[in-house]
């Protein structure tokens, strides 16, 4: 008898193993183990890095979409298999009918992705490089006159991520937890039921066996409950308080225009200066967004494109026609209680475009880079020196300033915390 309970038990304590077991396997560090093993050799990582610099860079970043998808995580999407075939000729998967390849290839307006004649070992080198980007993305060297100022987008990742695990953590510390109650019940009750048998037990211990302590009881008592109403109460708490943050945050915004125009194509490959069609941006508060009229000083000539044909190009005829304006959707936009102005940034101050907006010039669609709060700004005026060379405006600021202080000046001592610099 005593035996049969010992096996009983003994099982129960497999079993709860098995599914504490399960529940991990749920974590995402044991998934990123299973798939496919990605190497991790910092030689076959550099490796990687050539050929996707030499061979992938015109098309894909590792976490931003290009002219292809962002490659992040792309090891989780698919398997080795698929990538490697993908990669050596990806029409032929997509004419096999792989719906995940005819998908991508629709939603990418059916853009053909050269195909490479690559070893298996060189596409997992780009992979392993890919990963490894995925999970520490380089810093962008810093630009210019901005010093470590607005790099914000990996801080917000990071954060989305952290977030990501608390969610996962708190579900299988809870289904570990209720599981352990279940099988701690189970036992009990097998227990009581034969120590009741055995019928050679005095009133006292009787009344402990007895003693209610079932399933549905436990269930019910205040330390379960409790707990349960906890664990409720925190996600519901998080959930908001993440809303709540990001309510008019709009980083990663980038909406679909009327007329497919390629910064990427433009800003990049023909190297069209910014100025040419932004061109309050350094005279003036805003930036402005070209008419068409600037887009057919060329496109009077230039009437078909490498990947829309005459397509597109046609959408700025018929706007020049109808003398209707394009109407391109606002991506950045602070609250009209807020005033930035252009021209104090980027003459006076010499900071780059690409410090705030990121690497517009390799992107096929403009998405917002930064997250524009004002968070954002006050940090970057901490941070950046003020541009005083060749400005006779700041000599006697610098003058000043160097009475008082050993370090260079910044935005902040020029009043750049000011609320009402800022606010109107
Ligand atoms: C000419 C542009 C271009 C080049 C160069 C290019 N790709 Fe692509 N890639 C694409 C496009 C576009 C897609 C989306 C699918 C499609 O339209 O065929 C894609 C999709 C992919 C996918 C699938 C992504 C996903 O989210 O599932 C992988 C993997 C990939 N590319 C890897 C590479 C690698 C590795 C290289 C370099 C050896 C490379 N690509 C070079 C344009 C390119
Ligand atoms: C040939 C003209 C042209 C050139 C050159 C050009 N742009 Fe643009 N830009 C546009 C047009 C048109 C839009 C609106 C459509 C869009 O968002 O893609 C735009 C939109 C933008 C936006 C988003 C505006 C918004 O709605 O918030 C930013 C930021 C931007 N450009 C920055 C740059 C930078 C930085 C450069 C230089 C590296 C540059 N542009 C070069 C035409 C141009
Ligand atoms: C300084 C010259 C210049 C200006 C200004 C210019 N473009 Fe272009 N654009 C080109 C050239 C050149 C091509 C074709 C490139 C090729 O065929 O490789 C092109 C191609 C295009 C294409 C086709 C892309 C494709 O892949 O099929 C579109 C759409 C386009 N431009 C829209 C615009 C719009 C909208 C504006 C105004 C906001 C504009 N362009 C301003 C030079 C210009
Ligand atoms: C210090 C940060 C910063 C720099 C540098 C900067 N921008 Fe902006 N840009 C912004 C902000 C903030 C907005 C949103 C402005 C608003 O909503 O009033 C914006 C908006 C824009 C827009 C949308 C239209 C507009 O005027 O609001 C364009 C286009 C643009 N920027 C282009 C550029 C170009 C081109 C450069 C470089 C010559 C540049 N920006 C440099 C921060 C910056
Ligand atoms: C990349 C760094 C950077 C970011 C981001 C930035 N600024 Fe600035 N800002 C500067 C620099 C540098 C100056 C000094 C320019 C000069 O010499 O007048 C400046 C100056 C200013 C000034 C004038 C201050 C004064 O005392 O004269 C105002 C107003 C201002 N910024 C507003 C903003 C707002 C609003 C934002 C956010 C939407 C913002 N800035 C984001 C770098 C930044
Ligand atoms: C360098 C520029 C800058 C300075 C200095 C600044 N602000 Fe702001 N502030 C902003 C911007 C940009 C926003 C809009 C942020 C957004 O949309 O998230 C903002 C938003 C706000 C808001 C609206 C609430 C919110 O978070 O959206 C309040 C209130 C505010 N600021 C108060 C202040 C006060 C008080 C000071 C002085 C102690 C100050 N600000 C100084 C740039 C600035």
């Amino acid at each position: 008898m005593l035996k049969h309970i010992n096996t009983v038990a003994y099982c129960k304590t497999v079993l709860l193993g098995l599914l504490i077991l399960s529940a991990s396997i749920f974590s995402p560090a044991v998934y990123a183990q299973d798939a496919n093993a990605i190497s991790t050799d910092p030689a076959v990582i550099q490796q990687g890095e050539a050929l996707f610099k030499a061979n992938c860079k015109v098309c894909h970043a590792v976490n931003e979409q290009v002219v292809g998808p962002a490659l992040a995580k792309v090891y989780e999407r698919q398997n080795m298999d698929w990538i490697i075939a993908f990669v050596r000729n990806s029409q032929k998967v997509i004419q096999s009918g792989d719906p995940y390849a005819v998908e991508l290839y629709n939603k990418f307006n059916k853009t053909e992705m050269t195909a490479f004649d690559f070893s298996d070992d060189e596409i997992k080198s780009i992979i392993a490089y890919v990963k490894q980007e995925t999970e520490n993305p380089t810093v962008a060297a810093p630009v210019a006159t901005a010093t470590d100022g607005a790099t914000p987008a990996e801080g917000s990742a990071s954060a989305g991520m952290s977030s990501e695990y608390f969610y996962i953590i708190l579900v299988v510390l809870f289904v570990v937890l209720v599981l352990i109650l279940i099988v701690l019940g189970l036992i009990v009750s097998v227990l009581t039921k034969f120590l009741n048998q055995q019928g050679n037990l005095d009133e006292a211990d009787k009344e402990i066996v007895n003693s209610k302590t079932d399933l549905g009881a436990f269930m019910k008592s205040k330390a379960f409950v409790g707990f349960a109403i906890f664990i409720f109460v925190t996600l519901v708490a998080k959930t908001a308080v993440d809303g709540l943050f990001s309510v008019g945050i709009q980083q990663g915004y980038a909406p679909k225009q009327p007329i497919a125009f390629s910064h990427q194509l433009h800003a990049g490959q023909l190297e069209i200066d910014c100025n040419y069609c932004h061109t309050g941006v350094r005279i003036s508060k805003s930036a402005n967004i070209p008419s068409a009229n600037i887009c057919m000083n060329c496109h009077s000539i230039v009437k078909t494109g490498p990947q829309y044909g005459e397509v597109e190009i046609a959408k700025i005829y018929k706007a020049v026609e109808t003398n209707t304006p394009i109407e391109w959707v606002r991506i950045h936009n602070l609250p009209d209680l807020a005033y930035f102005n252009h021209a104090q940034h980027v003459e006076v101050g010499n900071v780059e475009c690409q410090t705030c907006h990121g690497e517009i010039q390799t992107m096929e669609v403009v998405q917002q880079h930064a997250l524009l709060t004002m968070g954002w700004c006050i940090d970057c005026h901490r941070k950046t020196d003020v541009n005083t060379a060749d400005n006779g405006y700041y000599d006697k600021l610098v003058e000043l300033h160097n009475e008082s202080s050993k370090s260079p000046m910044k935005v902040v001592n020029i009043g750049g915390l000011e609320c009402s610099k800022c606010h109107y």
